[in-house]
């Protein structure tokens, strides 16, 4: 019953609005939700029980309850966590937060290609900046308006800050937001900040990445540090990266960010700038997954066309150890998480 709703009723509506401003309606209604005790019963009930005891695991030293996640993007902001609970994720992953506060790009920005099942953006990481989120955050804490599920920090490059002082950058967001995070992920793979997957290449990366274990070493508690990386880099460039991350001692790889290779859309749509997410990024992603895990024993947190049981499985067969989803749960709606954790927990 619960499934035609979205599908047949709410999503027609979401998909008649600008694509943001859905999006902000829906983020606006789920920020309601994640601070009301009534309200969030009320999500648990329309998504369903998506308890499965034998799919929770512990990956690079953090438990979680079940291995599907939501994807950076979704949630910048952070305002909704205990939402994302509430629709039986087993994680969420807040940001890209930047150093900076910063509004994005010029809009329109966000584009659905229903027939796809896919969407492209090219938001720029509008975010309200490390300094207030870490406010933000702490305030949820001291409120008891935490989520007890895992919630990962995703950290990028503000738009102004030149490539070449990005390390102090990163650098200022870690140390913001650290406190806050159950596990770091450091964002080098958007299209839609110039120059930012640049520092995708050799020795950006280390720097980069060498600095901040640096910090983080010299933390009480370390944070497990991840790279998140484009789907678009060749073979060769992906197992430099799962060098790097080996030798940087870092706890994972995120694979993979959104596509900049725009052919799966029929020609005459291909002229919006952005990242390509969802089926089409499917088959990509997965054989980013499964050539990193051949290169790395390191934990990889799979993302890219996950909306039901099958597609997350083919990223575990990969070798993923959790995957997450954004574009299938805009196609999906609140009850996809609950499907693929009960199909996947019916195996497990
Ligand atoms: C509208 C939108 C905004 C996104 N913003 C971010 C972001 O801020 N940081 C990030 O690391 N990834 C971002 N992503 C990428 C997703 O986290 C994910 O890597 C990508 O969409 C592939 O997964 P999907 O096919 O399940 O959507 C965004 C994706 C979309 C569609």
């Amino acid at each position: 019953m619960l499934v035609p709703l979205y599908r047949h009723v709410l999503r027609p509506l979401f998909f008649r609005m600008d694509p943001e401003r859905a999006h902000e309606l829906a983020m606006r209604a789920l920020a309601a939700c994640s601070g009301s005790p009534a309200l969030r019963g009320l999500l648990k009930a329309i998504a369903g029980r998506s308890d499965a005891p034998a799919l929770a695991r512990e990956v690079f030293g953090v438990r979680f309850p079940n291995p599907v996640g939501l994807a950076a993007g979704f949630d910048k902001n952070g305002v909704a966590l205990r939402a994302w609970e509430a629709l039986g994720f087993g994680f969420v992953e807040a940001g890209t937060i930047t150093a900076r506060a910063q509004p994005g790009n010029d809009r329109p920005r966000l584009f659905r290609f229903p027939e796809q099942r896919a969407l492209v953006n090219r938001l720029g990481f509008n975010n309200r900046g490390a300094d207030a989120l870490a406010a933000h955050f702490s305030a949820l804490r001291t409120a008891g308006q935490w989520p007890s599920i895992p919630v990962g920090i995703n950290i990028g490059k503000s738009k102004i800050t030149p490539l070449d002082q990005a390390v102090e950058d990163y650098l200022h967001s870690f140390r913001r937001l650290h406190a806050y995070a159950d596990y770091v992920v450091v964002n080098v793979s958007s299209p839609n900040t110039p120059g930012l997957r640049q520092l995708q290449g050799r020795e950006e990366l280390s720097a980069l990445l060498g600095a901040l274990q640096a910090a983080n070493r010299g933390l009480e508690r370390p944070r497990p540090l991840l790279v998140k990386i484009a789907p678009d880099l060749a073979d060769g460039q992906i197992a430099d990266v799962a060098a790097l991350a080996d030798e940087h001692a870092l706890a994972g790889i995120v694979a993979t960010n959104t596509t900049i290779d725009h052919s799966a859309l029929p020609v005459d749509r291909r002229g919006e700038t952005g990242g390509l997410s969802g089926a089409p990024l499917r088959a990509r992603a997965t054989a980013v997954v499964r050539l990193l895990a051949s290169q790395t024993r390191l934990p990889i947190i799979a993302v890219g066309g996950v909306d039901d049981a099958e597609s997350a499985r083919e990223k575990f067969d990969a070798g993923a150890s959790l995957v997450q989803l954004y574009t299938g749960f805009v196609y999906g709606g609140p009850t996809v998480v609950r499907e693929i954790v009960s199909a996947l927990g019916r195996v497990a």
